[in-house]
């Protein structure tokens, strides 16, 4: 059997490392899996992609179709067309793609068109928020996917309520999470910034474009950061979308901007933080299992597993809102969460597990 691997974006890149670690682990009984790793190149810069590859010990991608940036329609398309001839060529009976991304959805998209079928992980999310591109990817990939593994079990209602047949649905766990596992000890050796101690610090991220590029909606957003710097001092890995966006804006001399920083780094400065303010999907389910408090500024969320049990709060972006609530967690009041199911290391073990059984279901003798 023959898989492709699809990986496009930051958040892409932790999600995939566990299950090829789990295939090569698997191989040796399986020996005729042979999975090949393709990145889109949505993300390309150094610190947006390189420096994942290396934290995490991914292997070179065998393909690399580097379609770069460029609007919805246009990177979706590029996509498509360079994947194309891939899939083409190298034939795969699996097209395995993660997450929620342009790439996440061209993959799909391309691979089932062609009769290949398609494997999502991190299935079922749903944010209800049609605004977002990526409400938009997570449906489209989940209708036409052959197999949908999911974070929680939430997810499974959500896809059967959309008419996906049960025994396509496997609740697995959180792949995110088992890089987590597997890096957090690395990542909390790693000295802080000069000037931070250990609990005493704030981190923020900004990304979305319904926070960034609206000039009001990020100067009304940033205005709540710069009183809460007034408390505590707040670190802030600046995405690229955000970065030309803040010119004009002034910001508490307590808040330090640097540069998107890569996944080892990130992670260890998260762990050790007081409170994380984001707009962010991923740093929702991070957070929660770090049992570090997060205020999510969006006005809904596709992980809402993680405001119900988690240390997640979903306080959109009233300015008022988020300085009342990030003035509770200051003054000791944060909530305790607790970790979902399944989100104990073991996500990808199990996707591996299930591929590799259709694969034997099939057919004994292909395999
Ligand atoms: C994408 C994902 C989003 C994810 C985010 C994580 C979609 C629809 N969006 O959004 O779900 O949360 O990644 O980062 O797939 N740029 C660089 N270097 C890079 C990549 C991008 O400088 O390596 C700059 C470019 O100017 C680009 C802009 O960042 O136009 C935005 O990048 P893009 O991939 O379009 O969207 P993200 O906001 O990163």
């Amino acid at each position: 059997m023959k898989y492709l691997i699809v990986a496009g974006a930051r958040p892409n890149f932790m999600k995939i490392a566990p299950i090829l670690r789990a295939f090569s682990s698997k191989r040796s009984g399986y020996s005729s899996a042979h999975v090949l790793l393709v990145h889109t190149g949505q993300h390309y810069s150094r610190n947006m992609s390189d420096d994942f590859f290396r934290d995490l010990g991914i292997p070179e991608p065998d393909i690399n179709l580097e379609v770069g940036s460029g609007s919805h329609a246009e990177q979706t398309a590029r996509i498509m067309m360079a994947f194309e001839p891939a899939c083409l060529e190298h034939r795969p009976d699996w097209v395995i793609v993660v997450g929620d991304v342009n790439s996440t959805v061209a993959c799909a998209l391309t691979a089932k068109k062609l009769g290949i079928r398609v494997a999502h992980v991190e299935a079922g999310l749903r944010s209800r928020d049609m605004s977002m591109p990526e409400e938009i990817n997570r449906l489209c990939t989940d209708v036409i996917s052959d197999l949908l593994f999911t974070t929680d079990t939430m997810a499974d209602e959500n896809l059967r309520s959309e008419g996906v047949a049960s025994e396509k649905i496997h609740f697995v766990g959180n792949t995110m999470i088992d890089t987590l596992q597997q890096q957090i000890g690395r990542a909390r050796e790693l000295p802080l910034r000069d000037g931070l101690a250990p609990g005493k610090y704030a981190v923020l991220t900004l990304h979305r474009p319904a926070n960034v590029d609206s000039p009001d909606r990020l100067a009304s957003v940033l205005g709540a950061i710069n009183a809460i710097a007034g408390r505590i001092p707040i670190v802030f890995p600046v995405h690229p979308r955000t970065t030309s966006k803040l010119a004009g804006i002034e910001l508490h001399p307590r808040i330090q901007i640097v540069e998107p920083m890569s996944y080892l780094p990130f992670l260890g400065l998260v762990a050790r933080s007081q409170m994380v303010l984001t707009d962010s999907g991923g740093i929702q389910e991070e957070t929660t299992v770090l049992g570090i408090p997060c205020l999510t500024m969006r006005p809904n969320t596709e992980r809402p597993i993680t405001c119900e049990i988690g240390t997640n709060v979903l306080v959109g972006t009233d300015p008022q809102r988020i300085l009342k609530e990030a003035t509770s967690i200051l003054d000791g009041q944060a909530r305790i969460g607790t970790i979902p199911e399944k989100w104990d290391g073991r996500a990808a073990e199990r996707i591996v597990d299930i591929l590799l059984n259709q694969c034997v279901q099939a057919s004994t003798l292909e395999c």
